[in-house]
């Protein structure tokens, strides 16, 4: 193999994906250059012990040295996570949602407990099903109603559910999620039922750092956890915000040792970085990208391509929904093959059947160019290659990822 294999790679990956290519996943987002520049910074060479690394009370004593730095990058990155996300306490230390996900379940059960969630095939996360992280831990799973119609929580019903089988634990949030939730009736319901009320705000942090969507501590949520590349534009990773300080003593309880050893401090500095921006650019990013969802689904429906849920907008998220049944009647291939024939354009869609507009809005993609981009995945859609058409669109928009 070439010495400069990984570094051909790399070149190859760039020019496809930021320069030749629309991204509509609604997984993914691009950072700034300055979040890039320290995700390849030295502070990912380095170890240090988090800063008040404990466990039951005992502090822990860090025994590595040439620190000074890095610790001072994690209190700083902790205190811009609480002023974005107006939280009393934040922990930016988990290296993905996932690891969100664990460790917040961790410090708010005990084996033998019950959780309920979103259900999967309704767009919950699948790590909450029984046979991932439940099995792990020992506890038992089941799934809240949930109304197909409106594409949310079966508000109702979930709250019904939740005062019989008093869950330790309630997670709202999911991958597929279109629509606020109206959490007072389900944190009503947890109170009177003893169960903790977490947030899984993996897919919609971006919207909720930009002041959009819901706000889930101020609703009732103990927890809000998740991704930090999705619809937040910072580095792959996780983070925890809480106002509890019960809860927080918990979870700094179940880091360092137990589910966290380095956190990846390249990550850490990253992530400050890209909470600064929020603090710049988020609430203008985030009422652009649901204008986004908005317009995108209305002009790719008069394209007759099935966007779901034009009574409620579309969508108050940076995602919409396509109706897979639809698309195989209308374009004669099944959703995943028709993700294969967008991708031969270099429209980069999921299997799941949704589109995300959070990375076309980091672009500069305003309203105004909504029209021609539905004009071309349209074409796309029915069989044609429209790569030539695809480049000029992308053309258009700097390779400057800060949002203007
Ligand atoms: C709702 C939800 N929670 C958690 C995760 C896991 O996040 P990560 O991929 O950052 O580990 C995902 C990932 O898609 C998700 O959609």
């Amino acid at each position: 193999m070439k010495n400069t294999y990984f570094l051909d790679m790399m070149r190859a990956q760039e020019k496809w994906r930021l320069e030749d290519s629309i991204n509509l996943l609604p997984s993914e987002n691009m950072s700034s250059p300055q979040v890039r520049a320290l995700l390849s910074s030295d502070f990912g060479h380095r170890y240090t012990l988090p800063i008040n690394a404990e466990y039951a009370g005992e502090f822990m004593e860090n025994s590595y040295r040439g620190t000074k730095l890095t610790t001072e990058v994690e209190l700083k990155a902790e205190e811009c996570a609480k002023q974005v996300f107006k939280a009393k306490h934040a922990c930016v230390q988990p290296m993905g949602g996932h690891i969100a996900a664990m460790i917040t379940i961790v410090s708010t059960t005990k084996r033998g407990d019950t959780l309920c969630a979103i259900p999967p095939e309704n767009g919950g996360y699948d790590g909450y099903g029984q046979s991932y992280i439940p099995d792990i831990l020992g506890l038992s799973s089941f799934t809240l109603p949930f109304d197909n119609g409106a594409y949310t929580l079966d508000t109702e019903a979930a709250a019904v559910a939740i005062r019989q089988k008093k869950p330790r634990l309630v997670i709202l949030g999911a991958s597929l999620i279109l629509f606020p939730y109206d959490m007072k009736p389900v944190k009503e319901a947890c109170e009177e039922a003893g169960s903790t009320l977490v947030y899984d705000g993996s897919h919609v942090m971006g919207l909720i750092a930009g002041g959009e969507f819901q706000r889930p501590l101020k609703e009732g949520a103990d927890i809000l956890y998740g991704s930090t590349h999705k619809s937040f534009f910072g580095p792959q990773g996780g983070l925890i915000v809480t106002d509890s300080d019960a809860m927080n003593a918990e979870i700094r309880k179940n880091l360092t040792w137990r589910i966290v050893d380095n956190v990846h401090w390249n990550r850490v500095a990253a992530l400050g970085q890209a909470l600064l921006e929020f603090q710049k650019f988020g609430p203008a990013y985030a009422k652009q990208v649901i204008r986004n969802s908005r317009r995108l689904g209305k002009e790719l429906k008069e394209r007759g391509v099935p966007i779901m849920f034009e009574e409620q907008g579309f969508s108050s998220s940076h995602q919409l929904l396509m109706d897979a049944k639809e698309i195989r009647a209308i374009y004669g291939v099944g959703i995943n093959d028709f993700s294969v024939r967008l991708e031969k354009s270099n429209l980069i869609i999921d299997s799941v059947a949704r589109l995300g507009t959070s990375e076309i809005t980091r672009l500069g993609v305003k309203e105004k160019h909504l029209p021609e981009l539905a004009d071309i995945f349209a074409e796309a859609a029915s069989g044609k290659n429209v790569k030539k058409k695809v480049k000029a669109f992308r053309d258009q928009f700097q390779m400057d990822f800060r949002f203007r």
